[in-house]
């Protein structure tokens, strides 16, 4: 049966490469359709807990739950600012945190992570990987994608160990379906 993977660029850059990259991880999925999300598309204010009490959840992060609640599985890549979360990746979580704690509900996850930089964001990626599986996160595998504008060209990857690197754990994803 197909599967209904949600792909998730952790950044609100128009072009971004995390965007990029996560979803091209989802094409090498063999019998998925993908739900691409940006988070331009489910905009939503800065958390706090007033704002909480006094709006309840705002509409992007009721429709992102949605997404989540109806997917089989996530390919989530994320930017990497100042070694953490992007602000908009940040407050997209906070708020989903709030709807429900286990924010990605033991599904199977595959878990990404690049930048223009040598470390691909692996900084942000330690974050993650400790932080999520509290979150009901469920990590199949994950791998920081360094030098994105070197390895990654005309919307493919053109270096052979990170693209044999990156089928070995999206064919993991597949197995974990
Ligand atoms: C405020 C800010 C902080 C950044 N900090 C880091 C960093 O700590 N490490 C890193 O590798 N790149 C850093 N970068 C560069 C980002 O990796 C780069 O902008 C990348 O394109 C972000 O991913 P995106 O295109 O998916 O938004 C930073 C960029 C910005 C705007």
């Amino acid at each position: 049966m197909t599967k209904n993977i949600v792909t998730i660029g952790g950044s609100s850059s128009k072009n971004s490469i995390n965007k990029r990259l996560a979803e091209y991880a989802g094409r090498l999925l063999k019998n998925a359709t993908l739900t691409k999300v940006d988070l331009n598309d489910y905009g939503m204010p800065l958390f706090s807990v007033d704002l909480e009490q006094e709006i309840g959840f705002p509409k992007g992060a009721l429709e992102l739950n949605e997404l989540i609640e109806n997917a089989d599985g996530f390919i989530i890549s994320l930017a990497e600012h100042n070694g953490a979360y992007s602000a908009a990746f940040k407050n997209t979580f906070d708020w989903l945190s709030r709807i429900n704690g286990k924010v990605w509900r033991n599904k199977p996850m595959l878990l990404l992570s690049t930048s223009p930089g040598t470390r691909g964001g692996q900084s942000v990626l330690n974050i993650a990987l400790v932080r999520f599986p509290f979150n009901g996160g469920n990590i199949v595998g994950s791998m920081p994608f360094p030098s994105f504008n070197e390895n990654f060209k005309d919307g493919k990857i053109v270096n052979t160990d990170l693209k044999t690197n990156l089928q070995i754990l999206v064919d993991e994803l597949d197995k974990s379906l």
